[in-house]
């Protein structure tokens, strides 16, 4: 009886307080103004009398009584300014005189060039909006496609370009959509980098004229990655309103952010203008990709935060196995050959790894480059993809069943898009590649990229992948990308049809990753492209984890991931701790730190196991049982970036702080001690302040004076203070605190 009762109230408070809510979108037909909502954040835009789409508001969560007017033009601020250009509009067409970035720029089959769109429709779909807009006389329909994330208040967007014309049209530069912020001075926050030093964070104000981020290459690429924040005033971690986006496309993108010459600053991002040219046949669409954006008031780390959650909730697939759950699961612990064995697999030698692997506590062994046609480097055999029978002469079962017989599960690299020259398949299919006839092929790592928008190649990298995946027991596929794109003509089409390679190959790849995870619907797939040169929220739909960087350097890595983190949560970035002295840098570095250093994300073991001691052994092992124990709070917790380790900085901290605040873990790096100062004390965040928590090292020490038992309000208050020995050289400590 008692139960009735409580649960009638709850429903009564419930719908009292979703009254008092307004829809997460809803259309205010007097005044013509749509308005979004979600978590924190509220987004407006309306028709304004000429019957242009114009933005209104993008900002902090406004009140249920707050309304707009119907939108109004700005006014020409002089000749050479037009109302046109100042208005702030949803999707602008290049016409009627714009100057500032256009979304959409198409040619006429006739020569004309002008294109002016103007509101004709909407209808409400979940959570957001289909706005349908059409040129002044011709018959271009563009529908704006607006869906909020009632949690995040994340928004995504993009546009669907159809011509509805009797001939056919060019489509030019199409964006997802343009963003506009209210004038202000603030910070541009983007990640650039290059191979095996990606992830940088780039700060620099927004000044007049553009900022450009971009891939020309066919691809997400390393040198810049399709994210931004902005933040009002000068970049603050955890205070501050911040714009923030990112764009869902995994060939060439752009991103311009200017400020005009009123002040105001936009953000439009889409497909890459760049040698683009898409012919839509009558009733022919096109869709662009999907440009998210969302809003936070608590700085940069708020702004990550959302956008990891989100990523987690809403882009991630999930596997049969976790169809319908929230989060996808944490990532298996895993173990990698590359950096052990480079190209020299071999049954024995693997079988040997699979069992020191499974000795410390490994989820999945994954076999990487070399186990396919004729692969002794990389000069040979990318295409073939038959298993070598020198090097796995009864083929990959032997070894698939001993990596199961330990408890473990199996993965395989493949590279599908590429072939080397030197392959049966480049000699039998020699046009199959980007090429333009009678011109050079330029090679990079001594291969080239296969057409994928073929049909034919389509057909046959699914084929083969399907073919893989039907004929052996493997759960999980590494899928490289090593180059970029160069000459990329498409010779079966027309001349003028070939540009279309931009859209159909990326196209084409996203299609495949999904037809393969439908008839596979139990394999997971990492996306690595010679590192983090194919990350971005499109690949994200299709692909479970990511390969940061090839740059394992333990300290290297720690700023690595710091940037990441910006744009991307913790449970993709795949981290694996190898061997010391390192490679790249020739750095040494204890197991610890190295452990620690990758114990940030998803953890891998990625080392010359087979040389390793048994004090080298147990001390993995412990650790990896550790990081078991808290992996989803590392992975799916709120990630606090306490100190960075960026711009030369001696120490670096993060906390990760579990969503129902019982559990925090903290990771803390020397890179120096200098004249005898040690570590700063640790004030933490997110945790409840009137909860006891239990403090316990996984590795390192607490100073004395630090209590075993205290509340939230002690731990962010006073902090969390190390041992006085904690100082030195590439050092590390791992804390846990846990309710009480
Ligand atoms: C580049 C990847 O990033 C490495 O991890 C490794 O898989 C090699 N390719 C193999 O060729």
């Amino acid at each position: 009886m008692l139960k009735t009762f409580s649960a009638a109230f709850v429903l009564l408070v419930a719908s009292l307080v979703l009254s008092a809510q307004p829809n997460a979108a809803s259309f205010d037909a007097v005044a013509k103004v749509f308005r979004l909502d979600g978590g924190g954040s509220s987004y407006r835009f309306g028709v304004n009398p000429r019957g242009e789409l114009q933005q209104l508001y993008w900002g902090g969560r406004l009140a249920v009584a707050d309304g707009f007017r119907q939108a109004e033009p700005k006014p020409e601020w002089a000749s050479f300014d037009s109302s046109y250009n100042n208005t702030p509009q949803e999707y602008a067409g290049w016409g009627a005189g714009l100057f500032t970035e256009p979304a959409l720029k198409v040619t006429f089959a006739d020569g004309n060039r002008d294109l002016v769109l103007h509101y004709e429709s909407h209808t409400a779909v979940a959570n957001g909006f289909d706005v349908v807009m059409k040129d002044i006389s011709r018959k271009i329909y563009v529908t704006l496609h607006y869906k909020m994330d009632p949690e995040s208040g994340i928004l995504a967007r993009s546009a669907t370009i159809e011509n509805r014309e009797a001939e056919p049209v060019t489509v030019e530069q199409a964006a997802a959509a343009a963003w506009a912020l209210p004038p202000d001075h603030y910070t541009l926050n983007y990640l650039t980098g290059r191979w095996a030093g990606e992830w940088t964070l780039t700060q620099e104000p927004v000044y007049p004229g553009a900022r450009v981020i971009e891939s020309r290459r066919g691809s997400t690429g390393h040198q810049a990655n399709p994210w931004f924040a902005i933040q009002a005033g000068d970049p603050n971690e955890e205070h501050g309103a911040v714009w923030f986006g990112a764009l869902g496309w995994s060939g060439s993108w752009r991103i311009t952010v200017e400020q005009d010459q009123l002040d105001q600053v936009r953000v439009t991002g889409g497909f890459n203008p760049f040698d683009f040219g898409y012919v839509l046949h009558p009733g022919e669409r096109l869709e662009t990709p999907v440009f998210y954006g969302g809003y936070s008031a608590d700085g940069l780390g708020g702004a990550s935060r959302l956008l990891q959650h989100y990523e987690l909730a809403h882009i991630l697939p999930r596997t049969a196995a976790t169809a319908g759950e929230k989060y996808p699961r944490p990532r298996p612990v895993i173990y990698n050959s590359w950096e052990a064995t480079e190209f020299n697999v071999n049954e024995a030698g693997q079988m040997v790894l699979a069992e020191k692997a499974a000795a410390l506590g490994i989820d999945r062994f994954v076999m990487d480059d070399g186990w396919f046609g004729q692969r002794k480097d990389d000069h040979a055999g990318l295409g073939d993809w038959y298993v070598n029978k020198e090097k796995f002469p009864h083929g990959l079962k032997p070894l698939i069943d001993k990596v199961h017989s330990l408890g473990m599960d199996f993965g395989l690299w493949v590279e599908p898009e590429m072939v080397n020259p030197d392959s049966d398949l480049y000699r039998k299919h020699p046009d199959w590649v980007l090429n333009f006839p009678g011109r050079p092929r330029s090679e990079g790592r001594n291969q080239l990229v296969l057409n994928l928008a073929r049909p034919d190649v389509r057909a046959y990298v699914y084929g083969f992948l399907d073919k893989l995946l039907t004929e052996n027991q493997i759960t999980f596929l590494k899928w490289d990308y090593n180059r970029n794109w160069s000459e990329p003509g498409w010779d079966q089409l027309s001349p003028a049809e070939q540009k279309r390679v931009y859209v159909a190959y990326t196209q084409n790849l996203y299609s495949i990753l999904a037809e393969l995870r439908q008839k596979h619907p139990n394999v997971e797939i990492e996306s690595c492209s010679g590192g983090g040169g194919r990350v971005d929220l499109g690949i994200l739909r299709y692909v479970d984890e990511v390969w940061p960087s090839d740059n394992t350097d333990p300290f290297d890595r720690l700023t690595i991931q710091d940037g990441f983190t910006y744009a991307y949560t913790p449970q993709i970035m795949m981290a694996w701790v190898t061997d010391s002295p390192h490679w790249l840098n020739k750095r040494t570095t204890s197991l610890e730190y190295r452990m620690l250093s990758s114990m940030q994300g998803s953890l891998g073991i990625g080392a010359n196991i087979a040389k390793w001691s048994p004090e080298e052994m147990a001390t993995a092992k412990r650790l990896i049982a550790a990081y078991h124990q808290v992996q989803p709070t590392i992975v799916q917790g709120e990630l606090y970036r306490l100190i960075s380790p960026r711009n030369g900085s001696e120490f670096s901290a993060t906390e990760s702080v579990r969503a129902d605040k019982g559990q925090a873990v903290m990771f803390a790096f020397i890179h120096s001690t200098q004249e005898g100062l040690g570590f700063p004390i640790l004030k933490l965040k997110g945790l409840d302040p009137t909860a006891q928590y239990e403090l316990s090292p996984m590795e390192g020490k607490a100073s004395v004076e630090t209590p075993a038992v205290a509340s939230g309000a002690w731990w962010m208050n006073h902090g969390l203070e190390m041992d006085a020995s904690f100082r030195g050289d590439f050092q590390a400590a791992a804390f846990r605190l846990d309710r009480k």
